[in-house]
């Protein structure tokens, strides 16, 4: 199922969740404004305020903190997406030049702390101790995945249980946060909130094993990102570490080389260990795995429509190529 289709549901209050974004993005500051636009405007999936949107619905919740939230977890998720950009030097996000290739390296730190601390003057807006509890979490965490990363990063000894962690850090905490949010505001009991919060992890660990398979086999135009860019970083994912574990001596020896020294001069023998060895189909067997946990975890949902996109949205996690 394409994403349009499944947001066809909240196209509705999608609109709401853009109206916030927009309101929010204000400052008089003119280049906090051209540079938040400039990412805002480059679009993106919107998955996260989705997220929070279906499971405020699929909880039985309408009242009007699910846009103010979907804005706020959208402005934590482009808060890290212009760091992570810094970090991963790279040039090319949402079919654009980053904002770091347009703007400088400074000014994209900058306008990524001030969506963030945008977002928690949003969050507090709402009044509730426990959204921010679990907003202040899912940020922190975020910044730890990243450091992580950052620690592994020419580490080609990192192994299955690191490389998880990084990803379940820094990429499905907010995934989680935002199917929790859905929960707390729908004022579920504490299993049912588990069960969402399961959801979003599980969600969100598919999706990342997924970009990380995209990384090496997706298509530019499509996914509006730079392929083999992870490689060029010495990152050390799953489709690599697949063929270090499973490769023959020469196969393992080019992926290290590869890691070690980043770069792109091993491209070619990279790629050709990682389909000699089914590196991807691997990596993509996991991510199956994650979506089939996660759609087992929303299971605590009464039956609605809501749910069912939230079954759907698990099954595009794994089949996207975007
Ligand atoms: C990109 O997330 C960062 C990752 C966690 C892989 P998305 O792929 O959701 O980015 P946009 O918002 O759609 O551009
Ligand atoms: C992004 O990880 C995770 C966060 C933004 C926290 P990646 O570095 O893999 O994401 P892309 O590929 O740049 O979108
Ligand atoms: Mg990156
Ligand atoms: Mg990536």
């Amino acid at each position: 199922m394409s994403l349009d289709a499944l947001y066809a549901l909240i196209a509705e209050d999608m609109r709401s969740v853009d109206a916030v974004i927009r309101e929010r993005l204000y400052s008089e500051v003119v280049l906090i404004r051209q540079v938040a636009e400039y990412i805002i405007n480059s679009g993106g999936k919107r998955m996260r305020p989705a997220l929070v949107v279906l499971c405020a619905g699929a909880a039985g919740y309408r009242g009007g903190h699910r846009h103010e939230l979907a804005a706020v977890v959208e402005f934590i998720h482009t808060a890290t997406l212009l760091h992570d950009d810094v970090v991963d030097e790279s040039d090319l996000r949402r079919g654009n030049k980053t904002a770091n290739a347009m703007f400088g390296n400074a000014a994209s730190v900058l306008v990524g702390d001030f969506l963030y601390s945008r977002a928690f003057q949003m969050m507090v807006s709402v009044g509730s101790m426990r959204v921010q509890q679990i907003l202040a979490d899912a940020t922190n965490t975020i910044a730890e995945g990243e450091v992580l990363q950052l620690l592994n990063v020419h580490n080609a000894d990192a192994d299955v249980e690191q490389y998880l962690q990084v990803i379940r850090f820094k990429t499905a905490k907010l995934f989680e946060a935002a199917a929790r949010l859905g929960a707390v505001l729908g004022g579920l009991s504490p299993e049912e909130e588990d069960g969402y919060a399961r959801y979003g992890m599980h969600l969100g660990t598919a999706f990342q094993l997924i970009d990380d398979v995209l990384d090496y086999s997706g298509d530019e135009e499509a996914l509006g990102k730079h392929l083999g860019d992870d490689l060029a970083e010495g990152k050390p994912t799953l489709p690599l570490i697949h063929v270090l574990l499973h490769g023959n001596a020469e196969q393992a020896a080019c992926v290290r080389r590869a890691i070690e020294e980043g770069g792109r001069d091993e491209f070619a023998g990279v790629m050709a260990a990682i389909h000699a060895t089914g590196a991807l189909d691997e990596t993509r067997r996991r991510a199956a795995e994650e979506a089939r946990l996660a759609k087992e975890a929303i299971s605590v949902a009464g039956d609605s429509v809501f749910k069912e996109s939230l079954v759907n949205l698990a099954d595009f996690a794994v089949t996207r190529d975007h």
